[in-house]
Protein backbone atom coordinates (compact mmCIF):
# COMPACT_ATOMS: atom_id res chain seq x y z
CA UNK A 1 0.00 0.00 0.00
CA UNK A 2 2.66 2.63 1.13
CA UNK A 3 5.87 2.83 -0.04
CA UNK A 4 7.50 6.12 1.07
CA UNK A 5 6.53 7.89 4.06
CA UNK A 6 6.74 11.04 5.86
CA UNK A 7 7.61 9.83 9.85
CA UNK A 8 7.24 13.14 12.38
CA UNK A 9 8.89 12.90 15.45
CA UNK A 10 8.52 15.21 18.52
CA UNK A 11 11.28 16.46 20.35
CA UNK A 12 9.98 15.15 23.43
CA UNK A 13 9.86 11.78 22.22
CA UNK A 14 13.64 11.82 22.68
CA UNK A 15 13.68 13.03 26.01
CA UNK A 16 12.46 10.01 27.67
CA UNK A 17 12.01 10.49 31.55
CA UNK A 18 14.45 13.19 32.09
CA UNK A 19 12.02 15.74 31.32
CA UNK A 20 14.68 17.54 28.81
CA UNK A 21 17.57 16.97 26.43
CA UNK A 22 17.86 13.93 24.47
CA UNK A 23 18.26 10.26 26.26
CA UNK A 24 20.45 7.93 24.22
CA UNK A 25 18.62 4.59 25.07
CA UNK A 26 15.46 6.29 23.57
CA UNK A 27 16.73 7.26 20.86
CA UNK A 28 18.16 4.01 20.52
CA UNK A 29 14.86 2.45 20.72
CA UNK A 30 13.76 4.58 17.85
CA UNK A 31 16.16 4.02 15.81
CA UNK A 32 15.39 -0.01 16.06
CA UNK A 33 12.18 0.91 15.39
CA UNK A 34 12.58 2.86 12.16
CA UNK A 35 15.24 0.65 11.48
CA UNK A 36 12.40 -2.39 11.22
CA UNK A 37 10.02 -0.45 8.97
CA UNK A 38 12.83 0.41 6.30
CA UNK A 39 14.01 -3.15 6.30
CA UNK A 40 10.14 -3.64 5.35
CA UNK A 41 11.11 -1.65 1.96
CA UNK A 42 9.67 1.20 3.11
CA UNK A 43 11.48 4.74 1.87
CA UNK A 44 11.43 6.87 4.88
CA UNK A 45 11.72 10.75 5.09
CA UNK A 46 12.49 11.87 9.19
CA UNK A 47 11.01 15.37 10.14
CA UNK A 48 12.14 15.59 14.14
CA UNK A 49 10.93 18.58 16.35
CA UNK A 50 13.09 20.54 18.61
CA UNK A 51 10.77 21.14 21.77
CA UNK A 52 13.45 18.77 24.09
CA UNK A 53 15.81 21.05 23.48
CA UNK A 54 14.53 24.47 23.10
CA UNK A 55 10.83 25.96 22.91
CA UNK A 56 10.45 28.87 20.47
CA UNK A 57 6.92 29.80 21.42
CA UNK A 58 7.35 29.76 25.35
CA UNK A 59 10.41 31.74 24.88
CA UNK A 60 8.86 34.36 22.56
CA UNK A 61 5.54 34.44 25.08
CA UNK A 62 8.25 35.22 27.87
CA UNK A 63 9.60 38.52 26.00
CA UNK A 64 12.18 36.84 23.62
CA UNK A 65 11.63 38.01 20.03
CA UNK A 66 9.91 35.46 18.34
CA UNK A 67 12.07 35.37 14.86
CA UNK A 68 15.30 34.75 17.13
CA UNK A 69 13.50 31.68 19.48
CA UNK A 70 11.76 30.47 16.38
CA UNK A 71 15.68 30.07 14.62
CA UNK A 72 16.64 28.60 18.23
CA UNK A 73 14.26 25.89 17.85
CA UNK A 74 15.19 25.32 14.33
CA UNK A 75 18.89 24.80 15.41
CA UNK A 76 17.35 22.30 18.34
CA UNK A 77 16.41 20.36 15.12
CA UNK A 78 19.62 20.37 13.72
CA UNK A 79 21.37 18.28 16.94
CA UNK A 80 18.18 15.83 16.95
CA UNK A 81 18.87 15.26 13.60
CA UNK A 82 22.45 14.50 14.18
CA UNK A 83 21.46 11.77 17.17
CA UNK A 84 19.35 10.42 15.60
CA UNK A 85 21.41 9.53 12.52
CA UNK A 86 23.98 8.55 15.19
CA UNK A 87 21.42 6.37 16.70
CA UNK A 88 20.61 4.81 13.07
CA UNK A 89 24.23 4.54 11.99
CA UNK A 90 24.67 2.09 14.51
CA UNK A 91 21.89 -0.04 13.32
CA UNK A 92 23.70 -0.11 9.88
CA UNK A 93 21.08 1.83 8.50
CA UNK A 94 22.17 4.48 5.61
CA UNK A 95 21.06 7.75 6.42
CA UNK A 96 21.57 11.37 5.08
CA UNK A 97 20.68 14.44 6.77
CA UNK A 98 19.60 17.59 5.01
CA UNK A 99 19.41 21.33 6.65
CA UNK A 100 17.14 23.67 5.56
CA UNK A 101 19.53 26.29 7.04
CA UNK A 102 22.70 25.70 5.66
CA UNK A 103 25.35 24.28 7.50
CA UNK A 104 27.51 22.59 4.86
CA UNK A 105 30.41 21.21 7.70
CA UNK A 106 27.54 19.41 9.18
CA UNK A 107 24.95 18.01 6.94
CA UNK A 108 24.07 18.27 3.06
CA UNK A 109 22.01 21.49 2.29
CA UNK A 110 18.41 20.52 1.58
CA UNK A 111 17.85 19.80 -2.10
CA UNK A 112 14.50 18.45 -3.17
CA UNK A 113 15.77 16.45 -5.88
CA UNK A 114 18.54 14.88 -3.94
CA UNK A 115 16.59 14.22 -1.45
CA UNK A 116 14.00 11.97 -3.27
CA UNK A 117 17.47 10.55 -4.84
CA UNK A 118 18.77 9.78 -1.30
CA UNK A 119 15.37 7.56 -1.19
CA UNK A 120 15.36 6.01 -3.73
CA UNK A 121 19.24 4.89 -3.17
CA UNK A 122 17.27 3.56 0.15
CA UNK A 123 18.78 6.26 2.50
CA UNK A 124 16.50 7.61 5.29
CA UNK A 125 16.57 11.17 5.24
CA UNK A 126 16.25 13.32 8.11
CA UNK A 127 15.35 16.39 6.99
CA UNK A 128 16.31 19.10 10.00
CA UNK A 129 16.00 22.84 10.21
CA UNK A 130 12.42 23.18 10.06
CA UNK A 131 11.55 24.85 6.47
CA UNK A 132 14.19 27.63 7.29
CA UNK A 133 12.00 30.13 8.40
CA UNK A 134 10.37 31.22 11.67
CA UNK A 135 6.55 31.39 12.19
CA UNK A 136 6.40 27.62 11.14
CA UNK A 137 6.18 24.66 13.23
CA UNK A 138 8.01 21.29 12.64
CA UNK A 139 4.28 20.18 12.07
CA UNK A 140 4.54 22.48 8.92
CA UNK A 141 7.56 21.45 7.75
CA UNK A 142 6.46 17.45 7.58
CA UNK A 143 3.34 18.41 5.61
CA UNK A 144 5.70 20.29 3.28
CA UNK A 145 8.29 18.04 2.84
CA UNK A 146 5.28 14.76 2.54
CA UNK A 147 4.28 17.14 -0.78
CA UNK A 148 7.65 17.87 -1.65
CA UNK A 149 9.08 14.40 -1.60
CA UNK A 150 5.78 12.63 -2.64
CA UNK A 151 5.30 10.67 0.45
CA UNK A 152 1.88 8.60 0.52
CA UNK A 153 1.44 9.71 4.01
CA UNK A 154 2.24 11.51 7.10
CA UNK A 155 2.98 9.57 10.12
CA UNK A 156 2.55 11.26 13.30
CA UNK A 157 4.59 9.72 16.28
CA UNK A 158 2.91 11.07 19.50
CA UNK A 159 2.91 9.54 23.54
CA UNK A 160 -0.61 8.79 23.70
CA UNK A 161 -3.00 6.29 20.89
CA UNK A 162 -4.20 8.32 18.83
CA UNK A 163 -6.39 12.05 18.48
CA UNK A 164 -8.77 12.62 21.56
CA UNK A 165 -11.76 14.65 22.15
CA UNK A 166 -9.99 16.47 25.01
CA UNK A 167 -6.68 15.45 26.70
CA UNK A 168 -6.64 12.14 27.78
CA UNK A 169 -3.42 12.70 30.40
CA UNK A 170 -6.10 15.19 32.26
CA UNK A 171 -9.49 13.65 31.15
CA UNK A 172 -9.88 10.01 31.76
CA UNK A 173 -13.34 9.54 29.81
CA UNK A 174 -11.54 11.32 26.76
CA UNK A 175 -12.66 10.06 24.00
CA UNK A 176 -10.90 8.50 20.88
CA UNK A 177 -11.02 9.24 17.37
CA UNK A 178 -10.70 6.29 14.71
CA UNK A 179 -11.09 8.74 11.45
CA UNK A 180 -11.13 12.52 11.16
CA UNK A 181 -11.52 14.80 8.10
CA UNK A 182 -9.17 17.36 7.63
CA UNK A 183 -11.99 19.96 8.13
CA UNK A 184 -13.19 18.31 11.53
CA UNK A 185 -10.16 18.56 12.77
CA UNK A 186 -10.05 22.19 11.71
CA UNK A 187 -13.51 22.92 13.18
CA UNK A 188 -12.70 20.90 16.44
CA UNK A 189 -9.69 22.76 16.56
CA UNK A 190 -7.94 19.08 17.61
CA UNK A 191 -4.69 19.54 18.80
CA UNK A 192 -3.20 17.28 16.10
CA UNK A 193 -1.12 19.38 13.75
CA UNK A 194 -1.24 23.29 13.93
CA UNK A 195 -3.70 24.42 11.10
CA UNK A 196 -1.14 25.61 8.83
CA UNK A 197 0.14 21.84 8.57
CA UNK A 198 -3.32 20.18 8.52
CA UNK A 199 -4.06 22.92 5.93
CA UNK A 200 -1.50 22.09 3.41
CA UNK A 201 -2.55 18.14 4.14
CA UNK A 202 -5.82 18.85 2.99
CA UNK A 203 -5.42 20.54 -0.22
CA UNK A 204 -3.11 17.88 -1.22
CA UNK A 205 -4.96 15.03 0.34
CA UNK A 206 -2.33 13.98 2.35
CA UNK A 207 -3.19 11.04 5.03
CA UNK A 208 -1.96 11.60 8.23
CA UNK A 209 -1.77 8.73 10.61
CA UNK A 210 -1.66 9.70 14.59
CA UNK A 211 -0.42 6.87 16.67
CA UNK A 212 1.76 5.94 19.68
CA UNK A 213 5.38 5.84 19.04
CA UNK A 214 5.64 3.94 22.96
CA UNK A 215 4.33 0.96 21.65
CA UNK A 216 6.91 -0.98 19.42
CA UNK A 217 5.58 -2.45 16.08
CA UNK A 218 2.62 0.13 15.37
CA UNK A 219 4.32 1.62 12.02
CA UNK A 220 4.11 -1.77 10.81
CA UNK A 221 0.93 -2.39 12.30
CA UNK A 222 -0.69 0.48 10.29
CA UNK A 223 1.19 -0.41 7.18
CA UNK A 224 -0.24 -3.72 7.31
CA UNK A 225 -3.94 -1.97 7.12
CA UNK A 226 -4.84 -2.46 10.70
CA UNK A 227 -6.41 0.01 12.91
CA UNK A 228 -4.19 1.42 14.89
CA UNK A 229 -4.59 5.19 16.04
CA UNK A 230 -6.70 7.62 14.68
CA UNK A 231 -6.15 8.69 10.35
CA UNK A 232 -6.87 11.98 8.97
CA UNK A 233 -7.90 12.37 5.90
CA UNK A 234 -10.64 13.16 3.03
CA UNK A 235 -14.33 12.58 3.90
P1 LIG B 1 25.01 9.94 -4.48
O1 LIG B 1 26.45 9.67 -4.79
O2 LIG B 1 24.43 11.05 -5.23
O3 LIG B 1 24.19 8.70 -4.51
O4 LIG B 1 24.87 10.42 -2.98
P2 LIG B 1 25.91 10.52 -1.82
O5 LIG B 1 25.23 11.29 -0.75
O6 LIG B 1 26.49 9.23 -1.42
O7 LIG B 1 27.08 11.34 -2.51
P3 LIG B 1 27.76 12.68 -2.16
O8 LIG B 1 29.05 12.62 -2.86
O9 LIG B 1 26.82 13.80 -2.40
O10 LIG B 1 28.00 12.60 -0.59
C1 LIG B 1 28.98 11.81 0.02
C2 LIG B 1 28.94 12.07 1.50
O11 LIG B 1 29.17 13.45 1.75
C3 LIG B 1 27.60 11.77 2.15
O12 LIG B 1 27.79 11.24 3.44
C4 LIG B 1 26.90 13.10 2.24
O13 LIG B 1 25.98 13.19 3.30
C5 LIG B 1 28.10 14.02 2.45
N1 LIG B 1 27.79 15.34 1.91
C6 LIG B 1 27.35 15.69 0.69
N2 LIG B 1 27.17 17.02 0.58
C7 LIG B 1 27.50 17.55 1.77
C8 LIG B 1 27.54 18.87 2.31
O14 LIG B 1 27.19 19.87 1.69
N3 LIG B 1 27.97 18.98 3.61
C9 LIG B 1 28.33 17.93 4.35
N4 LIG B 1 28.74 18.13 5.60
N5 LIG B 1 28.33 16.68 3.88
C10 LIG B 1 27.91 16.48 2.61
Amino acid sequence: MFKRILLKLSGEALQGNQGFGIDPRVIQKLAVEIKNVHELGIEIALVVGGGNIFRGLMASSQGMERTAADYMGMLATVLNSLALQDALEKLNVSTRIQSAINMSELCEPYVRRKAIRHLEKNRVIVLAGGIGSPYFTTDTTAALRAMEVRADAIFKATKVNGVYDKDPVKFSHAKMFNKLSYKEVLEKNLKVMDSTAISLCMENKMPIYVFNMNDPGNIKRILNGEKIGTVVQEE
